[in-house]
């Protein structure tokens, strides 16, 4: 805990820890104490609390904790400890304890929006995110003295559910190649204009995300590159169109020494692409246009062909069905196994688009998850992360027998 107002909430986070199952040793710095007592937390915590580097019983105590640690959670992290760490400056018991540790660390920031959105602030962020830290984004709402705006620490309940992910998720897929592909094509008419849909990309760079959090190395090829952060540890190829999409993935799956084991279509892929695309802006005057479709490849069935062809047994392949559900139609579950079957595909993640916050430019989602060996899996409507976490599950599953029996 370093000091903010938000480090009485660091109490509910120890105390869900524990009912977790954790072994928990609180550290504080001395501003977290102004605002919540040492001994609230030797309560509710297994271990002692520890509050500095000095004048304890173990003559080095951030070397023990941190090499000791399954994972770091800093909470609160005000500016200060998210600056010292991104500069490794080691004044506190704290900051030393970071430095000190190999362990996955969980920055759950918390600080008046001002200082959130300061770029010194915004760059160190950047910079630990880029070293493979990880970040429960603060949310928007009430602050010190009444302020409303972005810098509330994360809801408890959402910062132990993103521990216990790194924890559970840790490394289980070191070795593995994956490639991911994520957002809407755009598919051009003209210089300004475009034939898209409406996919924000958030299922994929949840997916990317999971997948490296368990030690994949990840390649995310992205047509919305410039309006979501890279997830930690993920390379990102940015693509525009469907053609450019096939081409990034077929260079990843096919090159030699670097095919992937996994590919992830989460992409919404534009059926159609304009036959041609006008070198210039067209303008009102010259009529209404007649803009000519020719169809799109479709990647993840071609590729799926390709392996059969090749009767190799290529990358694991998991494609993603956007379906609206009809009344006395099929149901979700038969039309993703319809689905299935008609790409090829391993895995197929369906959703009805149709129903309130799933799937396109919403941050939820609510899926039924059906592979090759027949499961089936329900998942109700919930984050986008813990989606990705149940498709990773479906993927992991398939990549480990696959190894037990090749
Ligand atoms: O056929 P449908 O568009 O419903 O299939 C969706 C799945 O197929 C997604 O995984 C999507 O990424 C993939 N797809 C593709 N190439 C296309 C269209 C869709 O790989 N041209």
């Amino acid at each position: 805990m370093s000091g903010g107002i938000a480090a009485y909430k660091a109490a509910e986070i120890c105390r869900r820890l524990m009912d977790a199952g954790a072994t928990v040793s609180p550290v504080m710095t001395i501003a977290a104490k102004r605002f919540i007592g040492e001994a609230t937390l030797s309560a509710l915590a297994s271990e002692p609390v520890r509050t500095s580097l000095w004048g304890g019983p173990e003559p080095i105590p951030h070397t023990r904790l941190g090499q000791s640690a399954d994972l770091v959670v800093v909470a609160p992290a005000t500016a200060r400890i998210i600056g010292s760490y991104a500069a490794g400056i080691s004044s506190d018991l704290l900051s030393a304890t970071l430095l000190a540790t190999r362990a996955p660390v969980l920055m759950c920031p918390a600080m008046h929006t001002e200082m959130w959105e300061h770029p010194a602030v915004v760059d160190n962020v950047a910079t630990l995110k880029r070293r493979g830290v990880h970040f429960v984004e603060p949310g928007v709402g009430r602050l010190a003295g009444g302020d409303l705006g972005a810098g509330r620490l994360a809801d408890p309940a959402d910062i132990v559910d993103a521990a216990s992910t790194l924890l559970r998720s840790s490394r289980s897929l070191d070795g593995v190649r994956a490639v991911v592909t994520a957002g809407g094509t755009r598919e051009p008419i003209d210089p300004v204009r475009y034939i898209g849909n409406r996919s924000s990309g958030r299922q994929g760079y949840a997916v990317a995300a999971e997948l490296a959090a368990r030690g994949a190395s990840v390649t995310l090829v992205s047509t919305v590159a410039s309006s979501l952060d890279a997830p930690a540890g993920v390379d990102v190829v940015e693509v525009e169109t469907a053609m450019e999409m096939l081409a990034s993935v077929e260079a990843r799956l096919g090159a030699p020494g670097s095919s992937a084991d996994l590919l992830v279509m989460t992409a919404a892929v534009a059926d159609f692409r304009p036959a041609a695309r006008s070198d210039q802006k067209i303008k009102r005057g010259s009529g209404v246009p007649d803009v000519q479709l020719v169809a799109n490849p479709d990647i993840l069935a071609g590729l799926a062909q390709a392996r059969l062809a090749n009767n190799a047994p290529g990358p694991l392949l998991v494609g993603f069905a956007a379906e609206t559900v009809r009344p006395g139609g099929p149901t979700l579950e038969e039309l993703a196994l319809s689905k299935l079957r008609s790409k090829g595909a391993d895995v197929i993640v369906a959703n009805d688009v149709a129903l309130p916050g799933v799937g396109f430019g919403h941050a939820t989602n609510a899926v039924v998850i059906v592979d090759r060996d027949g499961r089936s899996v329900q998942v109700p409507l919930t984050t986008k992360e813990k989606v990705a976490v149940a498709v990773v599950d479906a993927a992991e599953r398939i990549l480990v027998t696959r190894n037990l029996t090749s």
